[in-house]
């Protein structure tokens, strides 16, 4: 049985697909090379030990027997809820989790858009069921990651960024069917720049929720189950409430968008993958109403120098910008530093978006 270890889970960016995942319909994801890492080493008695390297502070235990939604929120800080709510639905799942003390590391910048809190629930998942002996399927651990962050950390997010971390594979994008489940690897070689704004987003602030509200009443009104099932996305003009409609043409189209991309990627055509990141981004801000000024601006300018296409990846309102770009992109990053600087705003940070390999144990 395995004493230790260290598992390493990556964040993710999202080629195309936003706020399509809990619609049931189809998303893009990639993993990233930036991620996270859980050290463990298994306790003898039945506490969980969370450490992390980039919030110094005393070791927090847990008793793992008492954990349940609403007793931990309240007491220890909010990154730890994310490894106790792992803890949590394994055991809810039926894995006899064992003690285990955490060292938690990253370099994901949090609250950037790019999946940080997906990469630390799986990370500490892979540690923890491999700790327990256990060999769960990908897709059981995904499911199981979503459920912690869902129930225990209060959190309503869809099943995309555990899905991302745990399944992608080197140099491929992650075609997943939110409905079915269906996963397919679609080769991706184009060359491709996060933009972190620095305008910094919080999932747990109610806007998420909000749409996802929406677009349940807009499926209502459709008298469909959800608005995977729309046929036409002409038919989203039924819907008389002006924000409900645009929200449900959203949805609809970037689906197909998801679709589209990948056929463009098995063909390589990235100029028309570009043209359909800028219009994706366009249906967030005025359809899906989930941009930021600095979002729109980051598009803008790295378009202007000769990016292929960009949108705003995520939940929205902060975080990150994907760019497809036609090479070297030191001039796409000069151009968006300066229209940043020129409104005195916090300057941008850029890493290369390198389609990795996901969820895995390093040591
Ligand atoms: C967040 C959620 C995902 C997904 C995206 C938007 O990243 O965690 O489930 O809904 O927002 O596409």
């Amino acid at each position: 049985m395995t004493e230790s270890g260290v598992w390493f889970a990556p964040g993710r960016a999202n080629l195309m697909g936003e706020h399509t995942d809990y619609n049931d319909g189809f998303v893009l994801p990639f993993a990233l090379a930036q991620g996270t890492t859980a050290a463990a080493t298994r306790r003898a008695d039945r506490v969980l030990e969370l450490i992390s390297r980039q919030r110094p502070g005393p070791a927090i235990e847990l008793a793992l027997t008492g954990l349940a939604p609403g007793t931990v929120a309240e007491t220890v800080p909010g990154w730890a809820a994310y490894p106790a709510g792992v803890a949590w639905a394994l055991r809810e799942a039926g894995y006899d989790v064992p003690g285990a003390r955490l060292v938690i590391d990253s370099d994901l910048p949090p609250g950037s858009g790019l999946s940080s809190s997906a990469a630390l629930e799986c990370a500490v998942e892979l540690a923890l069921t491999a700790l327990a002996g256990a060999d769960v399927p990908r897709g059981e651990l995904a499911a199981i990651a979503r459920r912690a962050e869902n129930e225990f950390v209060g959190v309503p997010s869809g099943i995309m960024d555990q899905s991302a971390s745990l399944l992608c594979h080197e140099g491929h994008a992650l075609l997943l069917d939110c409905q079915s489940g269906e996963t397919t690897q679609v080769p991706c070689g184009a060359r491709m720049l996060i933009i972190n704004t620095r305008a910094r987003h919080e999932l747990t602030a109610g806007d998420y929720g909000a749409r996802r509200a929406e677009c349940e009443e807009a499926a209502r009104l459709l008298s469909v189950p959800t608005l995977r099932y729309i046929n036409d996305c002409g038919d989203t003009a039924r819907i008389n409430d002006p924000t409900l409609r645009k929200r449900a043409r959203h949805v609809c189209t970037d689906d197909q968008r998801v679709l589209q991309t990948v056929a463009l990627l098995r063909a390589g055509d990235y100029p028309e993958v570009g043209a359909l990141l800028t219009q994706s981004h366009a249906s967030l801000r005025d359809d899906f109403e989930i941009s930021w000024p600095e979002a729109d601006v980051a598009v803008e300018a790295a378009v202007a120098a000769g990016a292929l296409g960009a949108r705003m990846i995520g939940g929205g309102f902060g975080g990150s910008v994907l760019a497809l770009v036609p090479g070297e992109p030191s001039a796409i990053c000069d151009a968006v530093t300066s229209a940043f600087a020129g409104r005195s705003w916090t300057l941008p940070e850029f890493y290369d978006a390198v389609p990795s390999a996901g969820a895995r144990q390093v040591a």
